[in-house]
């Protein structure tokens, strides 16, 4: 068997199969699900439309919609078991532990778990996809003393997500960024966390696991976990006129500076304007020029001394953190996000499966034999 000396570290730049989920296009900076611009489906449709067509590859009619939001709803309310397994689970933990653990139960619950036919995929990224907002906003709660908020099924999932975690409703703008958030944390074809996601099923495992081994990917700080980053450097810097300085300091440490840089866009990710945009909305709701004036400080000296722009995780950061959630809660929101494209990889993976499984170039010690006994 010879190997390949062209090792692609990071299986950078490396095409490993088709998918028709979404196109990620750096030459043209764009990002297409199901063939829809990225910006379009955040202006015009609620995160319950994007997760059909991601899952169905059309936008749903009013029935198909009236049905799914439905049976969304109806899914919502956490089960007795899953609150017991979060109020077990330490409040040192990360939440992304808890979001994990809190998953792997639904999983181990699930009767049907080992059944991956796609009707039964299908139920059970619903079930996720509707748990997740009680799983993430009861967590929030009980560490700050709070108790469990019942879902509302006479609100949208935005709403209700923020509802459950907030005991309220707030402005209709902090509803829409929430929502414009979603829609742009939903998919991003084979990032890390999408592609450990791939790799499991392709192993003919269950959706469960695919997903569990998703979050422990999407929890790191060179991937989701930046949101998280990004909020802790802000809090670092303190304001606008230590960012440079800060800045120097920093990559002088040859630190990463998180919310900046990306593997596929070189010249900016696509989706950053758009949140910006619904950052921007936040800082003039809640009236805070200084985070603004932070914001702007660091993205320029971070453009003009390394030329390398802010990936999504940079707007979205602040804009968490303006909505009232804890820093540590940004990477699960991104979870109840991603959660859609994570499933729809599954299924798409299980379509046309071959088991994925590279090879390696060996550079360990030549053979050699134990001293005769
Ligand atoms: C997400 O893949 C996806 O689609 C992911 C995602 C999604 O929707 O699923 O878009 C979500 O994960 C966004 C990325 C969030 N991560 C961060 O913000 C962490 C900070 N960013 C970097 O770690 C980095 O930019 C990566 C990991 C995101 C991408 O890095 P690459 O493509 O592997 O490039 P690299 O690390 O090899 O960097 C090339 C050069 C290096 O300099 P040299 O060592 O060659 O001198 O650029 C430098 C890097 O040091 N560099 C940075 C930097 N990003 C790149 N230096 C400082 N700070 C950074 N953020």
């Amino acid at each position: 068997m010879t190997v390949t000396s062209d090792i692609r570290k990071g299986l950078n730049g490396v095409v490993v199969d088709y998918t028709a989920i979404s196109k990620v296009n750096p030459e043209t900076n764009s990002l297409l699900y199901r063939g829809y611009p990225v910006q379009e489906l955040a202006a015009q449709c609620s995160f319950e439309e994007v997760a059909y067509l991601l899952w169905h590859g059309e936008l749903p009619t009013p029935a198909e919609r009236a049905a799914f939001e439905a049976s969304e709803r109806a899914l919502r309310a956490l089960s007795p078991a899953v609150q017991a397994v979060i109020d077990l689970t330490p409040t040192t933990a990360h939440p992304m532990d808890v979001v994990r653990t809190a998953v792997s139960l639904i999983g181990a619950s699930d009767p049907d778990a080992e059944n991956d036919t796609r009707e039964a995929n299908l139920a059970k990224s619903l079930r996720l996809f509707a748990q997740l907002p009680a799983i993430v906003a009861y967590d929030q709660r009980r560490r700050r003393g709070q108790e469990l908020i019942a879902p509302r099924d006479d609100l949208d999932y935005s709403s209700n997500f923020l509802f459950m975690a907030f005991g309220e409703v707030p402005a209709p703008a902090v509803v829409d960024a929430f929502r414009v958030s979603m829609v742009l944390y939903a998919e991003h074809s084979f990032n890390a966390s999408t592609f450990t996601a791939r790799v499991i099923t392709s192993t003919l495992s269950d959706l469960y696991s695919a997903v569990t081994g998703a979050i422990g990917a999407l929890k790191g700080p060179l991937h989701g976990g930046a949101n998280e980053a990004v909020m802790h450097i802000f809090n670092e810097i303190g304001d606008a006129a230590a960012a440079e300085g800060w800045l120097e300091g920093a990559l002088t440490e040859k630190r990463k500076i998180m919310g900046f840089g990306h593997r596929v866009y070189k010249d900016g990710d696509s989706r950053v304007p758009t949140m910006k945009t619904a950052l921007d909305t936040l800082i003039e709701h809640y009236d805070r020029p200084a985070l603004l004036s932070l914001y702007t400080t660091l993205e320029l000296a971070m453009t003009e001394r390394k030329g390398i722009l802010p990936n999504l995780d940079y707007p979205s950061g602040p804009a968490y953190h303006l909505m009232g959630f804890d820093t540590a809660a940004f990477t699960p929101l991104f979870v109840a996000a991603r959660i859609t494209g994570w499933t729809a990889h599954i299924m798409e993976q299980l379509e046309s499966n071959a088991l994925i499984r590279p090879l390696s170039a060996y550079n360990g010690p030549d053979e050699r034999h134990l001293a005769a006994a």
